[in-house]
């Protein structure tokens, strides 16, 4: 009898506990479409510009796109002119409302000076959000003394890894 009940409490706990882990899933995969608001990021942020590193290609593209969906302009900055003119492009195309500028500069490049300069663009606008997308690793793991390039390749990846994020603020 006692085992009886002992059976049906451990069903009924290990029942509950299978309901309650299939409502969390359901509610982790519905809940940010049913209960909650979007996030108004341009609210949260104070200020109408994202500056977005690396913006002409991959990852960095898809933050413009995004953020000027959500209504930001933007300002792009990565090396080659002629990608953020074509970026520019494709964004107002999607996004006609925005406005759109760019800088070109190379973030492997440590100038103190040459940063002022973009510092200097950049503080022209009103920003709120910083995308520090760019980055540089190698191309494939290798022991630290044979990557290709050597040291001038290592001194790079340190640059363009820890500059951005400590001087573009
Ligand atoms: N894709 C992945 O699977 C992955 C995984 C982990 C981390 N990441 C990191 O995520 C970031 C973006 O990756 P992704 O795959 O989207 O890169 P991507 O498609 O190669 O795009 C790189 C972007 O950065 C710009 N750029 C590259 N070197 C630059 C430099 N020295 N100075 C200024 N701009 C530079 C490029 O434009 P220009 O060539 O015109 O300068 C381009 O707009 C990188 O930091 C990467 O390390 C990516």
């Amino acid at each position: 009898m006692n085992i009886d009940w002992f059976a049906i409490g451990a069903g009924s706990i290990l029942l509950l506990y299978i309901v309650y882990r299939i409502l969390l899933v359901l509610f982790n995969i519905l809940g940010p479409y049913v209960f909650f608001q979007p996030i108004d990021l341009k609210k949260k942020a104070g200020a109408s510009w994202a500056v977005v590193t690396g913006a002409t290609d991959g990852i960095g593209k898809s933050y413009c796109f995004e953020l000027a969906r959500r209504g930001f302009n933007i300002y792009l900055v990565s090396r080659t002119e002629s990608k953020l003119v074509q970026t520019k492009k494709d964004i107002l195309l999607k996004h006609p409302d925005v406005e759109i500028r760019y800088a070109t500069f190379d973030f492997t490049n440590p100038s103190p000076i040459d940063y002022q300069k973009l510092l200097s663009q950049l503080n022209a606008v009103n920003i709120g959000i910083l995308i520090n997308n760019v980055g540089m690793f190698f191309e494939y793991p290798e022991y630290i003394h044979q990557v290709e390039g050597g040291l001038d390749t290592l001194a790079n990846v340190a640059i363009v890894n820890i500059l951005p994020p400590t001087l573009v603020v």
